[in-house]
Protein backbone atom coordinates (compact mmCIF):
# COMPACT_ATOMS: atom_id res chain seq x y z
CA UNK A 1 0.00 0.00 0.00
CA UNK A 2 0.83 3.73 -0.33
CA UNK A 3 0.99 6.09 2.50
CA UNK A 4 0.17 9.48 0.82
CA UNK A 5 1.49 11.14 3.79
CA UNK A 6 5.09 9.75 4.28
CA UNK A 7 5.33 8.94 0.47
CA UNK A 8 6.48 5.75 1.53
CA UNK A 9 5.92 1.91 -0.16
CA UNK A 10 4.83 -0.19 2.55
CA UNK A 11 3.58 -3.32 3.56
CA UNK A 12 1.35 -4.85 6.26
CA UNK A 13 2.98 -7.95 7.75
CA UNK A 14 1.95 -10.58 10.69
CA UNK A 15 4.96 -11.28 12.61
CA UNK A 16 5.67 -14.62 14.68
CA UNK A 17 3.58 -13.46 17.46
CA UNK A 18 0.70 -12.36 15.85
CA UNK A 19 1.65 -8.16 16.03
CA UNK A 20 1.92 -6.18 13.24
CA UNK A 21 4.77 -4.93 11.67
CA UNK A 22 5.12 -2.90 8.38
CA UNK A 23 7.72 -3.61 5.08
CA UNK A 24 9.05 -0.43 3.71
CA UNK A 25 10.08 -1.47 0.82
CA UNK A 26 12.11 1.32 -0.30
CA UNK A 27 14.22 0.92 2.74
CA UNK A 28 14.49 -2.76 2.01
CA UNK A 29 13.48 -3.64 5.79
CA UNK A 30 10.80 -4.11 8.73
CA UNK A 31 9.50 -1.79 11.34
CA UNK A 32 10.11 -4.54 13.78
CA UNK A 33 11.50 -8.33 13.76
CA UNK A 34 9.54 -10.49 12.01
CA UNK A 35 9.97 -12.87 14.92
CA UNK A 36 7.14 -11.13 16.70
CA UNK A 37 6.96 -6.89 17.03
CA UNK A 38 5.46 -7.24 20.50
CA UNK A 39 7.92 -9.67 21.99
CA UNK A 40 10.33 -7.33 20.91
CA UNK A 41 9.91 -4.18 21.55
CA UNK A 42 8.84 -5.06 25.22
CA UNK A 43 12.09 -7.06 25.64
CA UNK A 44 14.08 -4.57 24.01
CA UNK A 45 12.36 -1.08 24.53
CA UNK A 46 10.14 -2.08 27.81
CA UNK A 47 11.70 -4.71 30.42
CA UNK A 48 15.36 -4.07 29.43
CA UNK A 49 15.15 -0.23 29.18
CA UNK A 50 12.10 1.21 30.68
CA UNK A 51 11.97 -0.64 33.86
CA UNK A 52 15.31 -0.28 34.96
CA UNK A 53 15.12 3.09 34.61
CA UNK A 54 11.42 2.98 36.30
CA UNK A 55 13.06 1.34 39.36
CA UNK A 56 14.80 4.14 40.41
CA UNK A 57 13.01 7.17 38.91
CA UNK A 58 9.11 8.47 39.70
CA UNK A 59 9.54 11.05 36.54
CA UNK A 60 11.99 11.13 34.00
CA UNK A 61 12.67 12.45 29.85
CA UNK A 62 13.00 9.72 27.57
CA UNK A 63 14.33 10.04 23.61
CA UNK A 64 12.95 7.78 20.75
CA UNK A 65 14.52 7.93 17.33
CA UNK A 66 11.98 6.58 15.32
CA UNK A 67 8.13 7.17 16.36
CA UNK A 68 7.31 5.03 13.48
CA UNK A 69 3.99 2.79 14.11
CA UNK A 70 4.44 3.89 17.92
CA UNK A 71 4.36 0.47 19.27
CA UNK A 72 7.27 1.26 21.59
CA UNK A 73 5.34 4.69 22.48
CA UNK A 74 2.41 2.79 23.16
CA UNK A 75 3.52 0.22 25.37
CA UNK A 76 5.70 2.82 27.45
CA UNK A 77 2.16 4.98 27.86
CA UNK A 78 1.06 1.84 28.91
CA UNK A 79 3.46 0.61 31.54
CA UNK A 80 3.68 4.36 32.91
CA UNK A 81 -0.34 3.94 33.95
CA UNK A 82 0.35 0.78 35.27
CA UNK A 83 3.16 1.87 37.58
CA UNK A 84 2.29 5.27 38.02
CA UNK A 85 5.63 6.43 36.90
CA UNK A 86 6.05 9.99 35.04
CA UNK A 87 7.35 10.10 31.62
CA UNK A 88 8.03 12.70 28.95
CA UNK A 89 8.26 11.37 25.85
CA UNK A 90 10.05 12.53 23.15
CA UNK A 91 9.47 10.87 19.58
CA UNK A 92 11.60 12.16 16.58
CA UNK A 93 10.06 10.68 13.09
CA UNK A 94 11.88 11.89 9.65
CA UNK A 95 8.38 10.45 7.52
CA UNK A 96 5.57 10.29 9.98
CA UNK A 97 2.71 7.77 8.93
CA UNK A 98 -0.96 8.12 7.65
CA UNK A 99 -3.40 7.55 10.28
CA UNK A 100 -5.15 5.77 7.75
CA UNK A 101 -2.27 3.18 8.47
CA UNK A 102 -1.45 3.29 11.90
CA UNK A 103 -5.56 2.73 12.63
CA UNK A 104 -4.75 -1.09 10.60
CA UNK A 105 -2.19 -2.02 13.38
CA UNK A 106 -3.31 -4.62 15.47
CA UNK A 107 -1.82 -3.85 18.75
CA UNK A 108 -4.28 -2.74 20.82
CA UNK A 109 -6.19 -5.68 20.55
CA UNK A 110 -3.18 -7.49 21.58
CA UNK A 111 -1.96 -5.46 24.81
CA UNK A 112 -3.33 -6.15 28.06
CA UNK A 113 -5.04 -2.92 28.26
CA UNK A 114 -8.31 -1.24 28.27
CA UNK A 115 -7.25 2.41 27.43
CA UNK A 116 -4.86 1.05 24.70
CA UNK A 117 -7.21 2.25 21.76
CA UNK A 118 -7.52 5.35 22.91
CA UNK A 119 -3.63 6.01 23.93
CA UNK A 120 -2.52 4.72 20.36
CA UNK A 121 -5.28 6.96 18.89
CA UNK A 122 -4.11 9.91 20.97
CA UNK A 123 -0.56 9.49 20.28
CA UNK A 124 -0.90 9.51 16.01
CA UNK A 125 -3.35 12.19 16.27
CA UNK A 126 -0.96 14.62 18.20
CA UNK A 127 0.44 16.75 15.68
CA UNK A 128 4.21 17.00 15.05
CA UNK A 129 6.10 20.20 16.12
CA UNK A 130 3.95 21.16 18.59
CA UNK A 131 3.07 21.25 22.09
CA UNK A 132 3.92 18.96 24.39
CA UNK A 133 0.80 16.94 25.04
CA UNK A 134 -0.64 15.09 28.35
CA UNK A 135 -2.34 11.53 26.81
CA UNK A 136 -2.62 10.61 30.71
CA UNK A 137 -2.25 11.50 33.86
CA UNK A 138 1.39 10.24 34.36
CA UNK A 139 2.45 10.44 30.18
CA UNK A 140 3.17 13.45 28.25
CA UNK A 141 4.47 13.47 24.49
CA UNK A 142 6.20 15.80 22.37
CA UNK A 143 6.87 14.90 18.84
CA UNK A 144 9.22 16.26 16.32
CA UNK A 145 8.97 16.01 12.75
CA UNK A 146 12.63 16.11 11.85
CA UNK A 147 15.70 14.17 10.62
CA UNK A 148 17.44 12.99 13.84
CA UNK A 149 20.65 13.68 12.29
CA UNK A 150 19.92 17.12 12.58
CA UNK A 151 18.75 17.34 16.47
CA UNK A 152 19.66 19.90 18.28
CA UNK A 153 19.34 19.00 22.33
CA UNK A 154 19.25 21.52 24.76
CA UNK A 155 19.52 20.44 28.52
CA UNK A 156 17.27 17.58 27.68
CA UNK A 157 18.47 15.13 30.72
CA UNK A 158 17.58 12.41 29.34
CA UNK A 159 16.80 9.34 31.29
CA UNK A 160 16.30 6.56 28.53
CA UNK A 161 16.85 5.98 25.21
CA UNK A 162 15.35 3.95 22.52
CA UNK A 163 17.20 3.75 19.52
CA UNK A 164 15.22 2.08 16.92
CA UNK A 165 16.31 3.38 13.95
CA UNK A 166 16.46 1.06 10.26
CA UNK A 167 19.73 -1.22 10.78
CA UNK A 168 23.11 0.19 10.33
CA UNK A 169 23.46 -1.65 7.21
CA UNK A 170 20.95 0.81 5.90
CA UNK A 171 21.17 3.68 7.71
CA UNK A 172 24.75 3.52 8.52
CA UNK A 173 24.71 7.36 8.93
CA UNK A 174 22.38 7.15 11.83
CA UNK A 175 24.79 4.90 14.05
CA UNK A 176 27.85 6.44 14.11
CA UNK A 177 30.32 8.25 17.38
CA UNK A 178 28.99 11.78 16.35
CA UNK A 179 24.74 11.03 17.32
CA UNK A 180 26.02 8.52 20.00
CA UNK A 181 27.95 11.37 21.33
CA UNK A 182 25.31 14.16 21.00
CA UNK A 183 22.64 11.96 22.67
CA UNK A 184 25.22 10.74 25.26
CA UNK A 185 25.72 14.56 26.05
CA UNK A 186 21.72 15.06 26.56
CA UNK A 187 21.54 12.46 28.99
CA UNK A 188 21.80 12.15 32.96
CA UNK A 189 24.99 9.98 34.48
CA UNK A 190 23.21 6.59 35.02
CA UNK A 191 20.97 6.87 31.80
CA UNK A 192 20.52 3.91 29.31
CA UNK A 193 20.31 3.36 25.75
CA UNK A 194 18.73 0.82 24.74
CA UNK A 195 18.55 -1.36 20.78
CA UNK A 196 17.59 -4.12 19.09
CA UNK A 197 20.94 -3.74 16.88
CA UNK A 198 24.03 -5.43 17.95
CA UNK A 199 26.88 -5.24 14.96
CA UNK A 200 30.38 -4.48 16.28
CA UNK A 201 30.90 -1.23 14.41
CA UNK A 202 27.73 -0.04 16.67
CA UNK A 203 29.16 -1.23 19.97
CA UNK A 204 32.50 0.41 18.94
CA UNK A 205 30.69 3.87 18.17
CA UNK A 206 28.49 3.05 21.25
CA UNK A 207 32.09 2.50 23.49
CA UNK A 208 33.95 5.42 21.74
CA UNK A 209 31.03 7.96 22.60
CA UNK A 210 31.64 6.94 26.17
CA UNK A 211 29.10 4.98 27.03
CA UNK A 212 29.60 1.23 29.04
CA UNK A 213 28.10 -1.16 26.56
CA UNK A 214 26.65 -4.56 27.73
CA UNK A 215 24.99 -7.22 25.55
CA UNK A 216 21.77 -8.95 26.58
CA UNK A 217 20.10 -11.42 25.39
CA UNK A 218 18.28 -11.30 22.53
CA UNK A 219 14.50 -12.27 21.35
CA UNK A 220 12.43 -12.76 18.43
CA UNK A 221 14.97 -14.89 16.64
CA UNK A 222 17.46 -12.66 17.64
CA UNK A 223 20.25 -13.92 19.72
CA UNK A 224 21.39 -10.22 21.44
CA UNK A 225 20.50 -6.78 21.99
CA UNK A 226 22.71 -4.00 23.54
CA UNK A 227 22.29 -1.79 26.45
CA UNK A 228 24.49 1.42 26.60
CA UNK A 229 25.24 3.10 30.14
CA UNK A 230 26.05 6.43 30.47
CA UNK A 231 28.35 6.59 33.71
C1 LIG B 1 12.93 0.41 12.54
S1 LIG B 1 11.66 1.62 12.32
C2 LIG B 1 11.07 1.61 14.00
C3 LIG B 1 9.98 2.54 14.27
C4 LIG B 1 9.30 2.54 15.62
N1 LIG B 1 10.16 2.60 16.75
C5 LIG B 1 8.22 1.51 15.71
O1 LIG B 1 8.09 0.85 16.74
O2 LIG B 1 7.48 1.39 14.74
C6 LIG B 1 12.66 3.10 12.16
C7 LIG B 1 11.93 4.41 12.16
O3 LIG B 1 12.89 5.49 12.11
C8 LIG B 1 12.44 6.47 11.20
N2 LIG B 1 13.62 7.21 10.69
C9 LIG B 1 14.47 6.82 9.73
N3 LIG B 1 15.42 7.73 9.53
C10 LIG B 1 15.20 8.72 10.41
C11 LIG B 1 15.86 9.96 10.69
N4 LIG B 1 16.96 10.32 10.02
N5 LIG B 1 15.34 10.74 11.65
C12 LIG B 1 14.22 10.38 12.32
N6 LIG B 1 13.55 9.21 12.10
C13 LIG B 1 14.03 8.39 11.15
C14 LIG B 1 11.74 5.68 10.14
O4 LIG B 1 10.87 6.47 9.35
C15 LIG B 1 11.03 4.63 10.96
O5 LIG B 1 9.78 5.09 11.39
Amino acid sequence: MFDSVSGLQLKLVITADGSHTLYNSGIGEHYHSTGGAITESMHVYIRNGLMPVMEDNDIFHLYETGLGTGLNALLACIEARRQCKSIHYHACELLPLDIRITEQLNYTSLVNSEYAAADFSAIHTQAYNGEPVRVHKHFILSKYQCDFSEVNFHDEQLRLVFFDAFSSNAQPELWCIELFSKLWRAMLPGALLVTYATAGHVKQALRQSGFQVQRLKGVAGKREMLRALKL
